[in-house]
């Protein structure tokens, strides 16, 4: 059956919420994993925050005029971010969650963004498969990191608070670390005052838009991040991001007590600049 696309309203949050949490839980569980959204009404606060702000694109699918699901675009930065994508586990497998790929790519091609990326759940066969055909790359395995609180400090790297007079530091920082900013979601973070820094001989070495699920962080050195998730007053949502690669940042959480909650997989299709620095991606990339 042919869905039919559309884009998305603030009054759709609450349907595409909840198949947001039902394909998610379906998914995790059947896997022996934790659900991402603990209960319907997260989810359905997540999304209601991306179909109200104007920097997202969104794209709901339709079948007989009831929703079956929906796909985002985070259009804060250079590079933009897909997802979350989710189909009602009913209709899975069907060619809709390629439909819903396929308007987002168009959206992203229309706005002339010169990348996407996407963070992948590592142990889901089908996202990985559709998104392999689509032409995206797998750039790094990742763990997502949950536990305690560390309440460590690094020595000679200071962790702060972030405020906007950060934001051109931060920005340039980010530069040299991905070869394009991230100051859209900075912004919003720090308005939000979830945001911090790092900084080492008297300058920023370091920042985090928050060290959690929905959060980057990035420093010159491990120690900046270090310092960062030693800080850091909670690890938001599932937990925060770690390209296991970095072998040494990895074994440094993993010896302060955190714990792998599950495998995931940032891919990208486009321009991927290969990271000049410590980073750690959000579940937007
Ligand atoms: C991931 C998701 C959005 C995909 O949507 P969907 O409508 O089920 O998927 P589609 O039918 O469009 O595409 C699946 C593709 O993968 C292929 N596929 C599925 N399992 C495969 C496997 N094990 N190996 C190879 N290919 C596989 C299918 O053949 C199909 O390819 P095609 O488009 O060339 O025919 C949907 O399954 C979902 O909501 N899952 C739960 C939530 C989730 O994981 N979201 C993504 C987060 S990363």
């Amino acid at each position: 059956m042919e869905p039919k696309l559309r884009s998305g309203t603030p009054a759709d949050a609450e349907a595409c919420g909840t198949i947001c949490y039902e394909a998610f839980k379906a998914i995790s569980e059947a896997h022996g994993f934790v659900p991402d959204f603990p209960a319907p009404e997260v989810a359905i606060d997540v999304l209601t925050q991306m179909l109200t702000n104007p920097k997202f694109y969104s794209v709901v699918a339709e079948i007989d005029g009831r929703i079956v699901g929906s796909n985002f675009l985070d259009e804060r930065n250079r590079i933009a971010g897909v997802g979350p994508i989710t189909v009602d586990p009913a209709v899975q497998n069907r060619a809709i969650g390629r439909r819903l790929m396929d308007a987002v790519h168009e959206r992203a091609t229309d706005k002339n963004f010169v990348g996407v990326r996407l963070i992948q759940a590592g142990f889901h066969t089908r996202s990985l498969s559709l998104y392999a055909k689509l032409g995206y790359d797998v750039r790094e395995h990742l763990a997502c990191m949950q536990g305690n609180v560390l309440g460590v400090s690094i020595e000679g790297h200071v962790a702060r608070s972030a405020t906007e007079a950060d934001i051109n530091s931060c920005n340039q920082l980010c530069q040299q670390v991905h070869g394009h900013d991230r100051g859209g979601e900075l912004k919003d973070a720090i308005a939000r005052g979830s945001a911090t820094v790092v900084e080492h001989d008297g300058r920023i070495t370091g920042y985090a838009s928050v060290v959690g699920f929905f959060g980057h962080a990035l420093g010159e050195t491990n120690k900046d991040l270090k310092a960062l998730i030693g800080a850091a007053k909670e690890f938001a949502g599932p937990g925060f991001l770690l390209p296991t690669r970095n072998g040494e940042l990895f074994r440094w959480c993993l010896s302060n007590g955190l714990r792998v909650a599950q495998p995931m997989t940032l891919m990208s299709k486009g321009l991927y600049n290969e990271p000049a620095g410590a980073f750690l991606p959000s579940i937007l990339y």
